[in-house]
């Protein structure tokens, strides 16, 4: 049976924050990011793990640090617990094959959001302004349809509630015009790399989120990359737009939580255990897809 991580409670350690899904704990330098298995939907952390999702989702954002390495450096340092400070030899059960061991940068506050396809708030805003993050599209865009051309449309981080919205010119007087521009354009050089090679390993990346931060005044890739809670994974095969996508990883457990009388306030239901079986096998999927291997 495989062992399902939902928190981690390293008491010598020191906690830098504790996600929705990861915990990260800050050893001076370097940074452990934990990925436990748990999930979120409609933002709400749900009560059950998801077996083998943390592993995946370290896996995948792996896979990807090592893919795009041409574009921007990154911040993984190793995955591999025997490399691990001696301190963290006692939680090598807990560790194996979900933490990263990665250079603690200065993080840039911006959330480098780039969008593909017309989904979500994207889709919302189009519908009364023609329009995404300010950015002015075609006309007659249907729900879900690729945009002519990927676009950048940052966020800053909220600590309570959700992101917000900026343009570019919040981002410049944010963090100045040179960092401003690369960040644009590093983002959207790796979404086209990225959603290019998915998209004929049958997953369209519809959109995502990078994150950068600042190591010796240079700018590298941080956070996790181009996982399924990081951006919407579309299985290619069922893409109709017109309508909202299916999501590749979590729709199971979307159209369970539809059947209940939850208003999508904590706490989230429990799950049953056909729903959770059925996500695993998802998440195994998508790395399969994604890396052309199988999860082991
Ligand atoms: N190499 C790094 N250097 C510095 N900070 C980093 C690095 N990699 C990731 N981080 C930061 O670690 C934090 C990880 O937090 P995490 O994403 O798990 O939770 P969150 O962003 O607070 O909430 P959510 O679960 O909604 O994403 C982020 O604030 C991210 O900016
Ligand atoms: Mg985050």
């Amino acid at each position: 049976m495989e062992r399902v991580i939902v928190k981690t409670d390293f008491k010598e350690l020191k906690l830098f924050r504790r996600g929705k899904v990861r915990d990260v704990y800050d050893l001076g330098d370097t940074l452990l990011i934990v990925s436990t298995d748990r999930i979120s939907c409609f933002d709400v952390v749900l009560p059950n793990g998801i077996p083998f999702k943390g592993k995946v989702l370290t896996g995948l954002s792996c896979y990807w640090f090592d893919f795009i390495k041409d574009i921007v450096p990154h911040h993984l340092i190793s995955t591999d617990i025997t490399s691990f400070p001696n301190a963290l030899e006692k939680y090598k059960d807990e560790l194996s094959g979900r933490a990263m061991l990665v250079k603690k940068t200065k993080p840039l506050p911006v959330e480098c959001v780039v969008r593909g396809y017309l989904s979500g708030s994207g889709w919302k805003e189009y519908k009364e302004k023609q329009s995404v993050c300010g950015v002015t599209l075609p006309e007659g865009l249907k729900e879900s349809d690729k945009l002519p051309e990927p676009i950048f449309t940052p966020s800053t981080k909220a600590d309570v509630g959700h992101d917000m919205n900026v343009d570019q010119k919040y981002v410049e007087n944010l963090i100045g015009k040179n960092t401003a521009d690369s960040l644009a354009r590093l983002s959207i050089a790796l979404y086209k790399k990225a959603s290019d090679y998915a998209f004929t390993q049958g997953v369209i990346i519809a959109d995502t989120k990078f994150e950068f931060g600042l190591l010796d005044d240079h700018i590298i890739l941080i956070d996790e990359a181009l996982t399924p809670d990081s951006s919407r994974f579309w299985p290619r095969e069922e893409y109709a737009p017109g309508k909202g996508q299916s999501s590749f990883d979590k729709q199971f457990v979307r159209d369970y939580l539809e059947t209940l009388d939850w208003d999508k306030t904590p706490p989230g239901p429990v799950l049953p255990e056909d729903i959770i079986a059925k996500t695993t096998q998802k998440y195994l999927e998508a790395y399969r897809k994604i890396t052309g291997r199988d999860f082991s």
